[in-house]
C-alpha cells in the first residue's frame, strides 16, 4: 500500500517546498519484465518486502539515503527491482562500459546505478588522484584505479554508510590500495582545498538538491588545471506536476535532474571554463516498467544523458 507522506518535494533547480504526496512503498513486487535501473524509479504499485515504506521523511536527502541504504544492504533491488545481478550486468553494456571494463570490476561493486561511464570520456593518466562524487559501490573508483595506476589515489566520495561498507568491502575483495571511501556529502565534500586533479560522478548530482553547492565544492577541491567529468541525467523540457512530485522518480534520478542548459550555467556559475558536453544520448532504462501513456512513462521522453566536461583553470 502507499501511505501518505510530508516530504520537501524540489522543484528542479528551484528552491525546495513542502508538500504532502503519495509515496510509493518499497520493492519485491514482481520486478517490471524490462530492466530498469538505478536509476530507474521504482513503479508507483510496487510495494512489499524491501521497500524504505515505513519511516516519516524528514527532508528529500533522508529519503535518498534510504532508499541506496536498502539498495546497499540488498533489501531493494537496484537494477529493477529485486531483478538481480544479471540485469545489473546488461545495463552496464546499455551505457557505455566495455567487456573489459566489467572483467575488471569486482563483483558486487556494479549494482546498476550509473547513467553513462565517466571513465571512458576522463582521459585518466597515471599518478592522477580522482575524486568519484557519490561512489556507490565503487565502480567507477575502481576502473579509475585501474586507469591512474599504483602512483594514483582513488577517492569515492557517498553519504550512505552502508554503501561505504559494500564500497570498502568490494576493495578488499581486490586489495585496492590505492582507493579510499570517505563518508560524506557531495554538497560539503571531506577534501582539501585543490588536492585533486579529476573529478568524475555517475547519475548522482541529479540527486542533490543543491546543485550549484556541489559544483562550488567541486570547484574547490580540484587543483588549477584540474578538470570534471560528470554522467548525469537532465531534462531537455518540463515533467508533469505529478511527476515533479513524485518520490520515486526523484530517487530514480527523474525528477530530481536539473534543465540540461540550467545544470550547464550551474556548472558555469561555479567557476568552470570549458564547459561542455562530450557526449549525450536519450536514456530509457526502466521506461518499461510504466504503462504506457503513463506520466512516469512520458516523463523519459524529457531525459537526456550527459556528459560534461568542465576545467579548473
Ligand atoms: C544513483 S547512485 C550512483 C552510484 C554510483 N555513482 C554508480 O554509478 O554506481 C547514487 C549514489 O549517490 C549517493 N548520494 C546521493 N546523494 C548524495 C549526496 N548529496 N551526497 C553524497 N552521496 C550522495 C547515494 O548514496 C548513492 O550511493
Amino acid at each position: 500500500m502507499s501511505e501518505m507522506k510530508k516530504l520537501p518535494v524540489v522543484e528542479s533547480g528551484c528552491c525546495a517546498e513542502t508538500k504532502t504526496e503519495t509515496v510509493g512503498g518499497g520493492c519485491c513486487a514482481p520486478a517490471p519484465s524490462t530492466a530498469s535501473s538505478c536509476c530507474a524509479p521504482a513503479p508507483a504499485e510496487a510495494s512489499g518486502c524491501c521497500g524504505s515504506t515505513s519511516t516519516e521523511v524528514g527532508d528529500i536527502r533522508t529519503v535518498v539515503r534510504e532508499r541506496y541504504g536498502a539498495v546497499a544492504e540488498g533489501r531493494v533491488g537496484a537494477a529493477g527491482c529485486c531483478a538481480g545481478p544479471q540485469v545489473a550486468e546488461a545495463t552496464l553494456a546499455e551505457i557505455g562500459y566495455s567487456a573489459e571494463d566489467a572483467a575488471a570490476i569486482p563483483e558486487g561493486a556494479n549494482l546498476g546505478l550509473g547513467c553513462g561511464n565517466p571513465i571512458a570520456f576522463a582521459e585518466l593518466k597515471g599518478g592522477e588522484t580522482v575524486l568519484d562524487l557519490g561512489s556507490g559501490a565503487g565502480i567507477d573508483c575502481f576502473l579509475a584505479a585501474r586507469a591512474v595506476g599504483p602512483t594514483g589515489h582513488v577517492i569515492g566520495v557517498d553519504m550512505t554508510a552502508s554503501m561505504l561498507e559494500r564500497a570498502r568491502a568490494n576493495a578488499r575483495k581486490i586489495e585496492a590500495t590505492t582507493v579510499e571511501f570517505r563518508l560524506g556529502e557531495i554538497e560539503h565534500l571531506p577534501v582539501a582545498d585543490a588536492t585533486v586533479d579529476v573529478i568524475i560522478s555517475n547519475c548522482v548530482v541529479n540527486l542533490s538538491p543543491d546543485k550549484p553547492q556541489v559544483f562550488r565544492e567541486a570547484y574547490r577541491a580540484l587543483r588549477p588545471g584540474g578538470r570534471l567529468m560528470v554522467s548525469d541525467l537532465v531534462l531537455n523540457g518540463p515533467l508533469s506536476d505529478s511527476v515533479r512530485k513524485n518520490v520515486e522518480m526523484y530517487v530514480g534520478c527523474i525528477s530530481g535532474a536539473e534543465q540540461r542548459d540550467r545544470y550547464l550555467e550551474q556548472i558555469r556559475g561555479a567557476g568552470f571554463t570549458d564547459v561542455e558536453v562530450v557526449s549525450e544520448s536519450g536514456y530509457a532504462v526502466g521506461a518499461d516498467a510504466f504503462a504506457d501513456g503513463s506520466a512516469e512513462r512520458e516523463a523519459f521522453a524529457m531525459v537526456t544523458s550527459v556528459k560534461v566536461r568542465a576545467v579548473k583553470r
